[in-house]
Parts: C-alpha cells; structure tokens; sequence
C-alpha cells in the first residue's frame, strides 16, 4: 500500500515508528520500496554521496529534480519526499512555492522537505497553501554550516534548545506534516517529540523520536568520507563491492572469466564462410 500523509498521522497517532532512507536513483529507490521502507527522502545529501562535494551547498534545482525523478520511477509505495536545495527557497516565498512546485511536477515527489523553522515559517504556509505536503528540518541544518561554524550538535545549551522548539513549533504551525531533527541532544528531541503533534523524524536525535531516517549509503556501509555517531552500518556492501571488483579485475585478467556461459554461440559454417 501506498504511504501517504496520512500513514504519517495514524503512525503519529498510533504510536508507531516511522521509517525513512535516502536514495538518489532508480536502482536504489526499488531496494528501499521493497524493503518496505515507509518513506524515501531524496536529500541534497546527494551533493556528498553522489556528486563529491563536501557539504550540501552546491546542490542544483536541476540536481534535485533529475535525482527525484529517477526515485519516483524506482518507487511504487514509499512516500517520496525531496528536499528543497539551497537558494531555491531561502531569496522569498514566491521562489519557495515556485521551486517546490518544480520538485512534484518535474521531479514527482509526493512531499518536499525544507531546512529551517521561524524563519520561513511563511514560506512553509505558502507552499503548503499550495496542496503541497512539507516535511520540515531543524536542529543542525546543513545548508547553514556556514553560520554554525560547522557541522555542530544543536541545542546544547538553554538558547539553542530554545530555539530548536521555537522552530519546531513554527514548523508545526505552518502546516508541515512532519519534522526532522538533525543531531540535537536525546532529551530535548524527547520533549519536541512530546509537544508536536506531527511526527519527528530523528538522525542523531536519539531513541524517542516518532521515526528515523538514515542515509542510504552510511546505512549500508559505501561511503566512507564521514562516519558520524549516530549512524549504524547494517551492511558492509562498500566491502563487498570493493572485494567482487577485484575479483572480475583477477579473473579477466587470468582468463577464467568470461567461460562458456557467458558467450553467445554462432554456426561455424558461418564464420568459415566470413573466413574465406
Ligand atoms: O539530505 C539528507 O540526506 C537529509 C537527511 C540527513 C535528513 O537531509
């Protein structure tokens, strides 16, 4: 069954935990639907991932809705939701709608996720006014290293972890039907939790979140550039894949592959006819 929004509220409403992964393509959208994953987030972590870049910044309109479409063509019933990249939504509302509408028609997501809370809590209102669905992102929002000074937990002290629940409750108020709390501390994304009625959805935001969501290749074990705390490798595929790459890299070049299965056969007869 397809999930919708409104998996999201009953799981909410039912106790439930929510699950989300990342992926960028095709190939990687049918692993996760089929793993029965609730929801694919199609993040502009794909700048890190996919395209080499050392933070989400450089990331593309172009880059998101060229990724989101390949997932969508992967995907039957995980929610697809794709994540607005930097300065598509921050320069004002109209380019927010814009954008996010851009993202469902060109790269047919069912939702968009967004970074940040007060601040563009209009901007959410728009876009949802707009039969948008928005997840929203707070805590340590990666479009903002700059400001942060770096990748840094957010929270800690009592003004940030002020701000982390101003936001979420911004978020909330502006109609997103989700939130994502990036690396704040256990405790405080217990009490967001407590005080939302839409889910959270936690990374690096400890155990009682309503969901949590992983990227796709820290989760299996292929992307070795940053190994944060809260990631749990469930697989080695970087390991596996690196080991069967020198297997066929052996195997050509001691001729034991391609064998006989792997050909395909011709008459002969023929071939004595193209001698001649
Ligand atoms: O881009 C992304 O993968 C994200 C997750 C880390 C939540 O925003």
């Amino acid at each position: 069954m397809k999930n919708t929004v409104l998996t999201f509220k009953k799981a909410k409403e039912n106790g439930e935990k929510l699950s989300m992964v990342t992926a960028y393509d095709y190939a990687a959208a049918k692993l996760v639907d089929t793993a029965g994953i609730n929801s694919i987030l199609v993040g502009d972590s794909l700048g890190n991932v996919c395209l080499g870049y050392k933070d989400t910044l450089s990331v593309t309109m172009e880059d998101m809705i060229h990724h989101s479409a390949a997932v969508a063509r992967g995907a039957e019933n995980s929610l697809i939701v794709t994540d607005m990249p930097f300065m598509s939504y921050q320069s004002s509302v109209y380019d927010a709608v814009v954008n996010a509408g851009r993202l469902i028609k060109e790269g047919h997501a069912n939702a968009v996720k967004i970074e940040g809370g007060v601040d563009i809590k209009e901007h959410i209102a728009a876009i949802v006014k707009a039969s948008i669905p928005v997840v929203g992102h707070i805590g340590l929002t990666p479009q903002s290293i700059n400001t942060f000074g770096g990748f840094k937990i957010q929270g800690k002290n009592i003004e940030t972890a002020q701000k982390v629940i101003d936001d979420a409750k911004a978020v909330e108020e502006a109609g997103a039907f989700a939130v994502v709390l990036e690396c704040v501390p256990e405790k405080l994304a217990k009490l967001v939790t407590e005080t939302l009625s839409i889910p959270t959805i936690g990374i690096g935001a400890g155990r009682f979140c309503d969901g949590q969501v992983l990227v796709f290749h820290d989760l299996l074990g292929i992307y070795e550039d940053m190994r944060p705390k809260f990631v749990k490798r469930f697989a080695e595929i970087g390991k596996t894949a690196v080991s069967a790459l020198q297997d066929y890299d052996r195997e050509l070049k001691n001729g034991s592959f391609p064998t006989e299965e792997h050909i395909y056969a011709i008459d002969d007869e023929i071939i004595n006819v193209l001698k001649k």
